[in-house]
C-alpha cells in the first residue's frame, strides 16, 4: 500500500493517504500549514469548534484565516438547523474550503444537547435533512465526520452512513468510538471495515494511528482510502513524515526549535500575542518531549511571559535552528494572499 498516492473526494485530488483530524484548540492555521509541509494530503479548520461553543466565546472563533498553502483544506461546520448550516457552508465555500466537513461527532454535552455533533447520530433524519441541505448550497464536496453512535458498543454509523451519502455526502470519516467513550478505550475499526463495505464513496479511518506500520495496516484491512493522524501530530509532525516514508530518523533539537518558533510566531500573527500565548503552553510539551529537551526546560517556557522570550529561549538552548527558522519562514506565502472569514453567525456557534 504506497500512502503516498493520491485519490479523490469527488473532485478534489488528495495527494497523499494521511489526512490531518481537525482539533479544537489545536487546529490553527500554523498546526494545519505544517501538516500540509510534512505531507499530509488534507488539512481540516476547526471553524466552528466544540470549545467554541464550550466557551461560547465569539471573539475565540469569530475568524479564520485561509493561506494559500493549505489547500486541498477541509473546514468543518456544525449545528443542527439545516439552513444555518447551509448558510455556513456557502460562506465557508467563500472562503477557499475545497471540502465543507461536517461534524456529527463531537461528544461534548454542551454540543450535543443543541442537537448538534453526536446527537445527530442518533437523529438520523435530522442528520439527512442537514447533509441534504448543506449539499445542495454549495459546490465543493460535503464530507461528514462522525464517531460510532453515541452509546458504547453502538453501531449507529453503520445505518447512518449509507443514508448520508444518499444525501449527498461526498466522504465519511469515522472515528470508531462511542462518544461515551471521549477518548478512552480504543477504536473499534472493524466498524470502519463495514462502513467501507455499505457506501460506494472514500471512508477515511480516524482514531489511535500513530505508526507507519499501522497506518498501513489499518488501510489494508478496512478498504478505507486514508487514515486520518489527530493526537499522534500534536507537536509531532514528524509522524505523518514518518506514517507516509517509514523514516523513522527522528528530528534534530534545532528541527523541533525552529519548528515550535514559527509555529508560535504564526500563532501570534493568527490569534494576537494574548491570546496566543497562553493558547500555546500545551504546546510546548508536547513539541519538548519524546525526550527532545529536559523536563525541565518545558516548565521553563511556559513560565515565560512573552512568546518573543519563548523564542528567544529556544534560540538560546538550539542556536543552530535559526537559519532553519529562516529557511521556513521564508517559504511561507505571502499574507495579502490569505482570505480573512469573519463575522459568522453566532447560531451556528450554539450560542444565540
Ligand atoms: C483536543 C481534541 C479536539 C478535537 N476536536 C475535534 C473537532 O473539532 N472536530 C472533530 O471532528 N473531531 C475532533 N476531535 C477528534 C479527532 O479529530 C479524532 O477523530 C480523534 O482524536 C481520534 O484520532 P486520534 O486517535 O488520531 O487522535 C478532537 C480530538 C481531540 C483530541
Amino acid at each position: 500500500m504506497n500512502l503516498t498516492e493520491s485519490w479523490r473526494i469527488g473532485p478534489v485530488e488528495v495527494p497523499t493517504r494521511v489526512a490531518l483530524a481537525p482539533m479544537a484548540g489545536v487546529s490553527v492555521q500554523a498546526f494545519r500549514r505544517q501538516g500540509r509541509r510534512f505531507g499530509a494530503g488534507l488539512v481540516c479548520s476547526e471553524m466552528v469548534s466544540c470549545a467554541g461553543i464550550e466557551h461560547r466565546n465569539e471573539r475565540t472563533l469569530g475568524y479564520l484565516r485561509v493561506g494559500a498553502d493549505e489547500h486541498p483544506l477541509a473546514i468543518q461546520i456544525f449545528g443542527s438547523e439545516p439552513a444555518t448550516m447551509a448558510e455556513a457552508a456557502r460562506m465557508v465555500e467563500a472562503a477557499g474550503a475545497d471540502i465543507v466537513d461536517m461534524n456529527f461527532g463531537c461528544p461534548v454535552r454542551k454540543v450535543t444537547k443543541t442537537g448538534a455533533g453526536a446527537h445527530l447520530l442518533e437523529d438520523a433524519a435530522l442528520a439527512c435533512r442537514i447533509t441534504e441541505a448543506v449539499a445542495d448550497a454549495v459546490s465543493v464536496p460535503v464530507t461528514v465526520k462522525m464517531r460510532r453512535g453515541v452509546d458504547n458498543g453502538s453501531r449507529a454509523c453503520l445505518d447512518l452512513g449509507p443514508r448520508l451519502v444518499e444525501a449527498g455526502a461526498a466522504a465519511l470519516t469515522l472515528h470508531p468510538r462511542s462518544a461515551k467513550q471521549m477518548y478512552t478505550g480504543y477504536a473499534d475499526h472493524s466498524l470502519t471495515a463495514e462502513l467501507v463495505e455499505l457506501v460506494d464513496v472514500p471512508v477515511i479511518a480516524s482514531g489511535d494511528v500513530t505508526a507507519p506500520a499501522q497506518a498501513r495496516a489499518l488501510i489494508e484491512q478496512t478498504g478505507a482510502s486514508a487514515v486520518m493522524i489527530g493526537r499522534g501530530a500534536q507537536g509531532n509532525p514528524w509522524a505523518i513524515r514518518e506514517i507516509l516514508s517509514s523514516d523513522s530518523a527522528q528530528p534534530s533539537r534545532e528541527e523541533v526549535a525552529a519548528e515550535l518558533i514559527v509555529f508560535v510566531r504564526e500563532t501570534v500573527r493568527e490569534l494576537g500575542e494574548h491570546r496566543a500565548s497562553g493558547f500555546l503552553k500545551k504546546f510546548y510539551g508536547w513539541y519538548l518531549g519524546h525526550g527532545r529537551f529536559p523536563k525541565p526546560f518545558k516548565q521553563e517556557l511556559v513560565q515565560l511571559r512573552s512568546t518573543d522570550e519563548v523564542v528567544t529561549r529556544l534560540l538560546a538552548a538550539a542556536p543552530g535552528a535559526a537559519p532553519l527558522v529562516d529557511a521556513l519562514e521564508a517559504g511561507l506565502p505571502d499574507a495579502t494572499d490569505e482570505v480573512l472569514l469573519d463575522r459568522l453567525p453566532i447560531s451556528i456557534y450554539g450560542g444565540g
